[in-house]
């Protein structure tokens, strides 16, 4: 729709030198991309430079997190928003399920939103339940508790650099998808809270991603739902096929 579509293919901790330069071929080789649709690939941080050097220049690169703190320093291991976009990163995925897994909470998440949104990059904020917390009928609670923190931080323009990841955790990886209804409910819910705590201007143009299992064959229906704007990709983002869910915008 009316917003545009933001697909991102998150290669997590996927590869090798040699496998990220085949996949980057297979990407270059892969056709035109869809005029309304903003591609991203969220690579492992070490293949960061060799794919910065080698992919087209129409597929934007992200990395899969960034640290709190808001400069550079002595901050072992981390790396800084403003590291990134020295190199050509332009986006940051924040808040994956697999590291709020690792024990990020909300609150560190939003930290890390507001110092890569002042560094100037895009963030890609994941948000999620589980299914003990689906089947409580919790859902829309948890997305909202995971939001609030970063809602807190951000202004209104802020938020113009952020899109929003839906993934639910029981879909990631398993290959149970949400069916597109089960999602389209959800979206629009963060929509509504989006309205209700940081304004119905924001709520109405910000992108919202669906990310689990999602895949060539099952792309079209999800990405044909009003309040999907895109996808964000997993184990398909390593293969050709994810290509299929690009071409399966509207
Ligand atoms: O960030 C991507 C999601 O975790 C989805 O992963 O497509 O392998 O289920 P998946």
């Amino acid at each position: 729709g009316k917003r545009g579509y933001v697909v991102g293919g998150n290669w997590k901790c996927n590869g090798t030198a040699a496998s990220a330069a085949a996949l980057v071929e297979t990407l270059n080789g892969a056709g035109p991309i869809p005029e309304n649709v903003q591609v991203v690939v969220a690579v492992p941080s070490v293949h960061v430079p060799l794919v910065l050097g080698s992919l087209r220049s129409d597929i934007e690169v992200a990395a899969q997190d960034c640290g709190a703190n808001a400069k550079c320093g002595a901050f072992t291991g981390e790396i800084f928003a403003g590291q990134l976009l020295d190199l050509g990163v332009t986006w940051v995925v924040l808040g994956h399920s697999e590291r709020r897994a690792a024990g990020e909470s909300s609150a560190l998440v939003a930290d890390k939103c507001a110092v890569a949104v002042k560094e100037g990059l895009r963030v890609m904020l994941c948000v999620g339940e589980s299914l003990e917390e689906r089947e409580a009928g919790l859902t829309a609670q948890v997305v909202a508790s995971q939001l609030a923190p970063a809602a807190k931080k951000l202004s209104k323009a802020d938020w113009g650099k952020v899109v929003i990841a839906y993934e639910p955790v029981w879909a990631i990886g398993t290959g149970k998808t949400a069916t597109p209804d089960m999602a389209q409910e959800t979206h629009k819910e963060i929509r509504t809270w989006m309205s209700k705590n940081v304004g119905a201007d924001v709520a109405a143009s910000i992108q919202i991603q669906y990310g689990g299992s999602m895949k060539g064959a099952n792309a079209k229906g999800l990405l044909s739902k009003e309040d999907i704007d895109g996808g964000l990709i997993g184990g398909a983002s390593l293969t050709a096929d994810f290509f299929n869910v690009i071409n399966g915008v509207p």
